[in-house]
């Protein structure tokens, strides 16, 4: 084969690899093969003296015509390829924009808020109004006034925190109950008053040393047990659901006469007896009576001209028997594996 024909046939290679090159390393591999100082174009001119004479200048110009034919048609795969690759790294990272996107992380109310709200919104719709007083009580107002004397137990170290020696955490929610009516004399009263109360306790799994309780109180004329157990039999439809059966007890309570014990029937066994109930088909609920003379009396109110009811049930409990948790401390571990299922 003459030199005029393998210079052809070199153009030819060089011109379809250059059209199989896709990236830029593939590209200056190939300038360096064909165009470069060694390249296989280049080095044609050394071949020259192998030519006769005449022939000389038409091959010189021929490889100088295909050397620049090359180096444009190089020039403009190199402006292809360069294309390519940036719309094939646009494509890579672009943003799929109909992905969906991540949930924000959001907290929710605790169970002992959500239960208080429940418990509002059912009182709310019978007219009671929510009435806030503090969880630093005066001695006087968690005892004296409601008729607890000076000798009763709740008074010893072991059940109450003592903030001084007359101020104290209320060791429950009645205290309320002369605030309101000491603020309020001489309108009518219908109010629950929630909060906290503290006690200074051993911590089980059915006693914390904090808790939360919602007292009611109704202050009227002739206000009578009927309309204390009906409010009752009425909260309690509906906060466990219609067909649960409610029963009243009698019991004793410094600061009602008479007083009463409210239970309903077991939310596990529905009445049968089981573990949860003790076996007696029956889980108090809340203590509850008609206001004492002495208390309506330190409260303002005639009582030979004035009655009342009161209650006092707690919010754990209800909440523990409605979703059947067993353990009291939940509610204060802070255990999202508990909070987050409710
Ligand atoms: N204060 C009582 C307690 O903490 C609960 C209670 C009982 C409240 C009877 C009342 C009531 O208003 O009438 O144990």
């Amino acid at each position: 084969m003459d030199l005029f024909e393998s210079l052809e046939e070199l153009r030819v290679t060089a011109l379809d690899e250059l059209k199989e090159t896709e990236d830029t390393s593939a590209l200056e591999a190939w300038h360096s093969q064909y165009l470069g100082r060694k390249g296989e174009v280049t080095l044609q001119t050394r071949s020259i003296g192998k030519l006769p004479r005449e022939d000389r200048p038409t091959f010189g110009k021929r490889v100088n015509a295909i050397k620049e034919e090359l180096a444009a048609v190089y020039e403009d795969r190199v402006q292809s390829v360069r294309h390519a690759e940036l719309a094939r790294e646009l494509e890579k990272s672009a943003i799929d924009v109909t992905l969906p996107g991540r949930p924000a992380h959001t907290g929710h109310l605790h169970l002992t808020t959500q239960t208080l709200r429940e418990i509002y919104d059912i009182f709310a719709k019978m007219g009671f109004e929510v009435y806030e007083a503090p969880d630093v009580e005066l001695e006087n107002y968690n005892f004296d006034l409601l008729n607890i004397p000076p000798y009763h137990p709740a008074r010893d170290m072991w059940d109450t925190f003592w903030v001084d020696d007359a101020r104290l955490l209320r060791t429950h929610t009645s205290p309320g109950q002369i605030r309101v009516m000491r603020e309020r004399y001489p309108a009518p009263i219908r109010v629950i008053l929630p909060g906290k109360c503290y006690r200074y306790e051993q911590i089980t799994a059915r006693s914390e040393h904090q808790f939360y309780q919602v007292e009611g109180l109704a202050v009227g004329k002739n206000i009578t047990m009927t309309d204390l157990i009906g409010t009752l039999a009425q909260f309690t439809k509906m906060f466990y659901g219609p067909g649960h059966k409610m029963r009243v007890r009698s019991s004793y309570f410094p600061f009602t006469e008479p007083s009463i014990e409210v239970d309903m029937d077991c939310i596990l066994c529905g009445g049968e007896g089981c573990r949860v109930c003790k076996h007696t088909g029956w889980l108090e609920i809340a203590g509850a009576g008609m206001v004492h003379p002495v208390v309506l009396e330190n409260g303002g109110y005639d009582p030979d001209e004035w009655s009342g009811f009161a209650f006092g049930p707690g919010v754990e409990r209800p909440a523990m028997m409605k979703y059947a948790i067993d353990d009291i401390r939940l509610f204060y571990g802070n255990d999202l594996r508990f909070l987050q299922q409710f």
